[in-house]
């Protein structure tokens, strides 16, 4: 495949598949957790972009190859970079950071090293396919200093820059040593987005303050005379692509499968997290065996089935997230299961798309109940598959996701007992209710879906102008 001069070319962390190892022993390739993937996948089919990445290993030298019709270049990561890069600065600095702390950041000075080796290369890689006056979007925490490193290689280029996670205060922010670093890699940007106003607002103000640029309302003003908008564009999904998947009569007789082998419940809850400290999977698992505790409802009324999809597995706070849920989930059903009837059905394991949409056709009850989340599209993806208007939505107050669908219960996931109400009271609530909420939150959704987020951050990209008129000439 030709891989020279695209007018569109992704930047991402990683690609949206990743090298795996087949179990004859030869290599293949696996989608990619998360949902920065989930939401790019379909803006890369209708713009025929290129899509740079890592496709996960230490593989080097893998050529450019084009997967389900995408363009993909797979950057390579060594061994050290994996550690530096990834599993370090990426995932055990400014993760817990933008995540409200909810773990404590670890501050490396090798690890910021790394970061700024990797951004650069692939800032580089970049460089070297995007065409004359190409669109370079730049996605998330992993990649904030390519933009900068690639506008001083290509001023000709328009770049974007989309933060997938919450973008923190500035009072937990300036914590960081290399703050500023970060902050003028972003405003090489002539567009940052971010999932909410409120990241929005954080970034201009941190800008203002560390860096001292003017800036009015969401224009940032720099002394070279650009003009960089700082914006939110509320994340979202294929809602149709997974209302018709719901639909279809493999996944409907899927769902009738699940709830048949989970014994029939009355009412099966579900949550799908990637194993991660900020997703509350902890707290919420204990408000549901409460409630089976205080003989609100038993394990032939109820069971609550949890997905934990592997993820970062090499970094330690996730490795002892893990043991703590094994834990607790096996306290709980040896506490109160019963033969052929455990409490929580656990599964350690990540699915295909058409597997995830029986569980949300098969669940009555939706529990998305993270400390702080960018946006959830979990929540969204259960809301689009609920054609028949049926199905309860419990979900924090502190996902991106909250901001619009204001029709579920919401909870603070920090309350136990707040959270232990909702889920009762999702619970007992009857058809008129749920029906009532979610036909408003499926209006949302599906108004709301992905090639709109798109659409709307491509045009408004578009429409920065590339001055203000008030170069500073040397
Ligand atoms: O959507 C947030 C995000 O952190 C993405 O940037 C990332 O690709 C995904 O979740 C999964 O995490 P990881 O790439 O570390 O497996």
């Amino acid at each position: 495949m030709s891989t020279v001069s695209a007018d569109l070319v992704i930047v991402a962390n990683r690609l949206p598949v990743d090298r795996v190892e087949q179990a004859d022993g030869t290599p293949g390739w696996r989608t990619s957790p998360g949902g920065l993937v989930t939401a790019i996948e379909p803006v890369m089919r209708a713009n025929d972009g290129t899509w740079i990445g890592w496709p996960g290993g230490t593989d080097a030298d893998l050529e450019p190859f084009e997967a389900d019709g995408m363009k993909l270049v797979p950057m390579s990561m060594t061994p050290e970079e994996i550690e530096g890069h990834y599993e370090g600065f990426s995932n055990a600095t400014l993760w817990p950071l933008y995540h409200d702390l909810v773990a404590k950041p670890e501050f490396h000075r090798e690890w910021w090293d790394s970061y700024v080796a990797v951004n650069r290369r692939f800032a580089e890689k970049a460089a070297e396919l995007a065409s004359e006056g190409a669109t370079v979007w730049v996605h998330d925490y992993q990649m904030q200093l390519v933009p900068q490193m690639l506008r001083e290689l290509r001023p000709d280029l328009r770049i974007g820059f989309y933060l997938h996670i919450p973008f923190p205060p500035a009072e937990l922010f300036q914590q960081l040593p290399w703050r500023r670093q970060l902050l003028e890699g972003l405003l090489g940007a002539d567009m940052v987005g971010f999932q909410l106003p409120g990241g929005a607002q954080n970034f201009v103000r941190l800008v203002r303050q560390r860096v001292g640029h003017k800036t009015h309302r969401d224009l940032v003003y720099l002394p070279d005379g650009r003009t960089v908008r700082a914006a939110a564009f509320p994340i979202s999904i294929d809602a149709a692509g997974f209302e018709e998947m719901a639909r279809s009569e493999p996944v409907a007789a899927r769902a009738a499968e699940i709830r048949e082998a989970l014994g029939n419940p009355r009412k099966v809850f579900l949550g799908i997290d990637r194993l991660d400290y900020t997703k509350g999977i902890y707290a919420r698992l204990r408000a549901f065996a409460e409630l089976i505790e205080d003989g609100h409802f038993d394990v032939e009324d109820a069971v609550f089935v949890q997905v934990a999809v592997p993820s970062r597995e090499q970094v330690e706070q996730y490795r002892i997230l893990r043991d703590e849920i094994d834990r607790l989930v096996g306290r709980i059903n040896g506490d109160l299961g019963r033969i052929g009837r455990p409490a929580i059905s656990y599964l350690h394991s990540s699915y295909p798309r058409e597997e995830m949409a029986a569980l949300y056709r098969s669940a009555d009850v939706m529990v998305v109940t993270p400390y702080r989340d960018g946006m959830n599209l979990v929540a969204k993806e259960y809301v689009a598959c609920r054609f028949e208007d049926t199905g309860a939505l419990v979900l924090s107050e502190f996902a991106g996701a909250a901001d619009e669908l204001r029709q579920a219960w919401l909870v603070n996931p920090y309350d136990i007992n707040g959270m232990k109400s909702a889920l009762l009271e999702a619970y007992r609530a009857d058809d008129r209710e749920t029906r009532r909420r979610m036909k408003a939150m499926r209006k949302t959704v599906t108004q709301n879906d992905v090639a709109a987020w798109a659409d709307a951050f491509m045009a408004d990209l578009a429409e920065v102008p590339g001055s203000h008129g008030k170069a500073v000439r040397p």
